[in-house]
C-alpha cells in the first residue's frame, strides 16, 4: 500500500514467487495522477511528490486571486454622476430622485451615487431651499451639499449625466484641460450624455435651470428626473450592468 502511495508499484516478479520479501519496484506512471493531499505522510518524504504539492498550491493560490478578483468585479456598485451649473437645484434633484427609485427597488448596495456642478460658487452649500421642498412633496430627501466636478470624477464614475448642452459642453472642456495633466480613462468622452436622452414620456432634451423661474420650473425638473431615472435604472438592469 505504501508503495502505491508513492506512485510507484511493486510487482514480484516471477522469479521471486511465492517469496515476495525483496521485491522490485516498477514505475506506474499513471498513479502520478493521485493526489498528494490525500496522502500528507508522503507529502514529506517523496521530493517528487513535495514539488508536486509546490505546482498544486501555486496552481490553488493563483485561483482563490482570480476569484477574489471575479468577485470585487461582481461586487463593484456602478456609479453615477448628476452634474448641472451650480449643483444647488438639478442635478442635487436628480442624485435623490434616482436614489430614492435604487433604494424603493432594494438595489443601493449595487449602486453609488453623487452630484456635481461645473462652477465652484455654491461650493459646501446646501441645495436650494426651493428645490428641496418641490421633492420632499413627492417623499424625495434632498441631502446634497455642493462640489465642483473635478478630475477624479472620470475614473470613479461610470456615467456623467449632464442637464443641459451647456453642462455638457462645459464637463467635456474641463476634460480636455485636464486630460493633458493627468491620466484620466480613455473612454472618459463616451461616460458623458444628457440626462433627457432617457427621458420616455417627455420630448424635451434638457432639464431646464429653474434657479430664476417661478415653482412650476422645480416641478417641471421634477417630472423630467422621474421620468428620466426611471429609464435610466430599467437601461442599466436591462444592459446587466448591476
Ligand atoms: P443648478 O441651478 O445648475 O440646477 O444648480 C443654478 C444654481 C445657481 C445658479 C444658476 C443655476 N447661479 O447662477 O448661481
Amino acid at each position: 500500500m505504501r508503495s502505491l502511495l508513492y506512485s510507484t508499484v511493486t510487482i514480484p516478479t516471477t522469479s521471486k514467487l511465492p517469496n515476495c520479501y525483496s521485491p522490485h519496484s516498477l514505475k506506474l506512471p499513471f498513479l502520478n495522477f493521485l493526489h498528494p493531499s490525500k496522502y500528507p505522510i508522503l507529502l514529506n518524504s517523496d521530493p517528487r511528490v513535495k514539488s508536486h504539492k509546490r505546482l498544486i498550491t501555486k496552481a490553488s493560490m493563483a485561483s482563490q486571486e482570480s476569484n477574489t478578483e471575479a468577485n470585487s468585479q461582481q461586487t463593484k456598485p456602478f456609479s453615477v454622476l448628476f452634474v448641472c451649473l451650480g449643483n444647488i437645484c438639478r442635478s442635487p434633484a436628480a442624485e435623490g430622485v434616482f436614489t430614492d427609485l435604487v433604494k424603493k427597488r432594494g438595489l443601493d448596495s449595487k449602486f453609488k451615487i453623487d452630484s456635481a456642478g461645473t462652477i465652484n460658487y455654491h461650493e459646501g452649500n446646501e441645495a436650494d431651499p426651493r428645490m428641496r421642498a418641490a421633492a420632499k412633496r413627492r417623499g424625495i430627501a434632498i441631502t446634497s451639499i455642493s462640489r465642483p466636478i473635478r478630475p477624479s470624477d472620470f475614473k470613479d464614475f461610470d456615467l456623467i449625466l449632464a442637464m443641459d448642452e451647456q453642462n455638457k459642453a462645459d464637463i467635456l472642456g474641463a476634460l480636455e484641460r485636464w486630460i493633458h495633466r493627468e491620466t484620466l480613462p480613455a473612454d472618459a468622452p463616451e461616460k458623458v450624455r444628457l440626462m433627457c436622452s432617457y427621458c420616455k414620456k417627455h420630448d424635451e432634451t434638457e432639464v431646464p435651470d429653474p434657479y430664476y423661474g417661478g415653482a412650476q420650473g422645480f416641478e417641471k425638473v421634477l417630472d423630467l428626473l422621474e421620468d428620466a431615472c426611471d429609464s435610466l435604472l430599467e437601461s442599466i438592469v436591462a444592459e446587466k450592468k448591476i
